[in-house]
């Protein structure tokens, strides 16, 4: 399995690390290629539990390249942290590759990000606020600032002046707002603080704190295209592990609730800098039921007593910022929809041991739009995708603790139906299921 691709059918959260962890096993190397630290993945091994945001899955194995790609956007505050977390237990990190070419979340990404969720106000999309948006724009706009640009003070001293040409007024329009804020603190609290710049703002501070980053990151910063042709041409296995999902994707997710970059397989190419022909294999996580995070269409939602059970019994709250995430039946409309634009050829399914003691399981095979018609596939248009209800099928339920199950064959026939159901619906089989946090808690289907 040389190149495999491994993307969220979902909305995100559907334990993407521990499917990459798992299959990690038989690769040389684990790509991350999109997103930020709006991601967080889990991991637990041995009962011990790991969190990342930014660094791939993979670097539980030390002797594995673990690389973050060009189409990666890093905050090197955060990657750091993360680099002296795993450090301090006890986990070499010396094969982490970060691409010179992948762009830097710089302090005003943060705010801007803010800020325009709160302008935004009702409208707001439920961002991370983690500056995802703003940076990813500003590669757009050719003022990002890349990882390679840490190693060279003049350029980068002179790229972030440039970058905060252009958003004077936004940043004007901040200061503001922080300065009602002060007010509204008490007296003393409030003359301190009018005194002293953001620092985050100031060039000379963002240089001087970036050109250190700089030096604690420069024996990771590599060509990290070169490393994955020198691997896949060698006959080694990349794995190119996406975050977030295919219904959060920029171009083909439920836009403008999305995030800022491409988390479907395609992607992979460009932000990890191979060429189509490199991917032999697509994998979709999916969980067995549905979450999603922050605002946005969510047709199979529940707002009751089930809901509320897979929330608990599922600890539906996310990693990266606690929020509860929204929860719902299985979505094959949605399901379908994420396989074919991918064009996976495995499915793994997470967290089945969730659906325990939910009576009927419920999935949804077609939706029916506002004015009675019938959508047998997911709608393109936005206002069809919002008012569209879900028709279900109701599959039997399980009452069976299944967290011990290690074979298909120890699983409750109404489990095994209901993971045949959804083969059968989205033409892909079921190869990987999962029946607990543990990376044991994990059944192989060979097919
Ligand atoms: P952003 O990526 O922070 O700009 O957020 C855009 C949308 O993507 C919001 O609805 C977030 O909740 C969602 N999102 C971003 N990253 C993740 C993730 O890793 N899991 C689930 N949702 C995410």
């Amino acid at each position: 399995m040389p190149g495999v691709v491994i993307v969220g059918a979902q909305w995100g959260d559907e334990g993407k690390g521990k499917i990459t962890d798992l299959l990690a096993e038989q690769a040389g190397m684990i790509v991350r290629f999109q997103g930020g630290n709006n991601a967080g993945h889990t991991i637990v091994r041995g009962g011990k539990e790991f969190k990342f945001h930014l660094i791939p899955s993979g670097i539980l194995y030390p002797e594995k390249t673990s690389v973050i790609g060009n189409g990666v956007v890093l905050d090197p505050r955060v990657l750091l942290g993360e680099i002296d977390g795993l450090k301090r237990t006890g986990i070499d990190v010396s094969n982490l590759r970060i691409s010179a070419n992948a762009h830097l979340i710089m302090p005003y990404h943060v705010l801007l990000d803010t800020a325009g969720e709160t302008k935004l106000g009702k409208l707001s999309i439920g961002t991370t606020r983690r500056g995802i948006g703003p940076c990813y724009a500003d590669k757009a706009l050719r003022l990002g600032i890349r990882v390679q640009d840490l190693l060279d003070e003049k350029i980068l001293r002179t790229k972030i002046r440039a970058a905060l040409g252009s958003k004077q007024q936004a940043l004007r329009e901040l200061s503001v707002q922080r300065r009602k804020l002060r007010k509204e603190a008490s007296e003393e609290e409030s003359a301190t603080l009018e005194e002293m710049p953001d620092p985050r703002l100031d060039v000379h501070t963002m240089v001087e704190e970036h050109i250190n980053y700089g030096h604690r990151l420069e024996p990771h910063i590599a060509d990290t295209a070169r490393l994955c042709w020198d691997e896949l041409d060698r006959g080694g296995t990349v794995i190119f592990e996406g975050a977030q999902a295919t219904l959060l994707d920029l171009d083909h997710g439920t836009y403008p609730f999305v995030t800022s970059s491409n988390p479907i397989a395609g992607a992979a190419c460009v932000g990890a800098g191979i060429g189509p022909a490199d991917i032999d294999q697509v994998w979709g996580i999916a969980k067995a039921y549905a979450t999603r995070v922050g605002a946005g269409p969510f047709p199979t939602e529940l707002h009751d007593e089930i809901g509320e059970r897979m929330v608990d019994q599922g600890h539906e709250f996310g990693t990266t910022t606690g929020r509860r995430r929204r929860t719902g039946w299985m979505d094959l409309v949605a399901l379908r929809y994420a396989v074919r634009l991918n064009r996976m050829d495995s499915l793994a399914i997470t967290k089945l041991d969730v659906l325990r003691g939910l009576g009927s399981l419920r999935v949804a095979v077609r939706y029916r739009s506002k004015e009675g018609a019938v959508l047998d596939s997911f709608p393109y248009h936005q206002s069809i995708l919002h008012s569209a209800t879900p028709e279900y099928e109701d599959l039997p339920g399980f009452d069976e603790d299944i967290g011990g199950c290690r074979e298909e064959g120890d699983l409750p026939t109404a489990a095994r139906d209901y993971l045949g159901f959804i083969a059968e619906f989205v033409g892909v089989p079921v190869r990987l299921v999962g029946v607990g946090p543990d990376r044991d808690q994990t059944i192989s289907i060979d097919s």
